[in-house]
Order: C-alpha cells, then sequence, then structure tokens
C-alpha cells in the first residue's frame, strides 16, 4: 500500500503529525485512539485489567484490518511499542513508508512529564523510564524505519514536508 507509517517514542509528535497530516488531504488512523473507540475503553484500564499482552494484540489487529481496506492516502500513527513485534513490523511494511518520527530523552521527558494515561510511565521517574525503555527500544526504531526524521526543533509543518519529499 502507499501509506504512511509514523513510528516512535511515546511524545515524539506521532498523533500531532498525523492530524497535521490529516488536515493536508491523509486518512487518519491513530492506532490508540482506534482502540479506545472500539474497545469503549481506555488504553490504561486495557493494560491494567487484561494486561499488555493483549492489548499488544488488539494493535495487530487493527494493522490487519488497516491492510484488509486498503485505504489511499493513510496515515497511521503507531503506538509506540507497536513495532516492537515482528509481526507488526512485518504488516507496517506492508501497510506503506515507515517514518521514524526520533526525538531525544530531554524532549520526550519535557512533553510527558505529568503523563497520567500511559501505563508504562507511571513507575519511577519520567526521564529515568524514558532512558530505560529508548536503550531497548531504539535500534529498532531506526531498524525498522525507511525514513528517520529528527523532530528535535522541527515544526509540523517542516516534518510534513520532509515526510513529503521523500516519499514522492
Ligand atoms: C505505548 C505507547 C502508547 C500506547 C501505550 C503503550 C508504548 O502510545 O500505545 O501506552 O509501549 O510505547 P503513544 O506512543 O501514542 O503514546
Amino acid at each position: 500500500m502507499n501509506g504512511v507509517v509514523l513510528i516512535g517514542f511515546m511524545g515524539c509528535g506521532k498523533s500531532s503529525i498525523g492530524r497535521y497530516m490529516a488536515k493536508n488531504g491523509y486518512n487518519l488512523v491513530d492506532t490508540d485512539s482506534y482502540i479506545e473507540e472500539k474497545t469503549g475503553r481506555t488504553i490504561k484500564s486495557i493494560f491494567d485489567t487484561e494486561g499488555e499482552e493483549y492489548f499488544r494484540r488488539l494493535e495487530t489487529d487493527v494493522l490487519l484490518e488497516l491492510l484488509g481496506r486498503s485505504t489511499d492516502k493513510l496515515v497511521v500513527a503507531a503506538g509506540g511499542g507497536l513495532p516492537m513485534y515482528a509481526r507488526n513490523r512485518a504488516l507496517i511494511h506492508k501497510l506503506g513508508t515507515v517514518v521514524y518520527l526520533r526525538a531525544n530523552a530531554d524532549t520526550l521527558a519535557k512533553r510527558l512529564r505529568g503523563d497520567t494515561v500511559r501505563p508504562l510511565l507511571q513507575n519511577g521517574d519520567v526521564k529515568e523510564r524514558i532512558k530505560e525503555l529508548m536503550s531497548k527500544r531504539a535500534s529498532t526504531y531506526e531498524g525498522t524505519a525507511d525514513i528517520i526524521i529528527d523532530t528535535d526543533r522541527c515544526s509540523y509543518e517542516k516534518v510534513f514536508s520532509m515526510i513529503k519529499e521523500r516519499i514522492n
């Protein structure tokens, strides 16, 4: 498919860039919001009750559903942990160009401090937690991406224009 899949750490701007792209002609599916709408539950409640693995299966189901639909000009804002699973990596590549929105730990910590909705950030110091998860995830994000964009000092407009330049 000819879609764009935005991947990266929590707080890197996937949902915001996705919304910006939606204002510019793309059809946005944000996997977190989609799962919340479909189940009528919050991600936090799903994690608390059924656990992370169950949530990860719901993420895979969303990707399979999207592949079945073949939407034109699709942009997917993928939950931060979604690309950590090989089955999901194979599926996002089928959906289109995979774009890693990279941001450093300082930027992410500023954005995520005080977060109450992300289950994986509720225990301990946010910046330490980010660094810990990042050390496990960074190489997977980099290895999975077709395009890497450093977003720390970039406007949404700039990021979108870089994505367009690279996919055209
Ligand atoms: C997660 C990221 C979250 C959400 C869930 C788990 C992760 O999405 O899917 O809290 O494992 O990194 P965002 O990246 O949109 O915050």
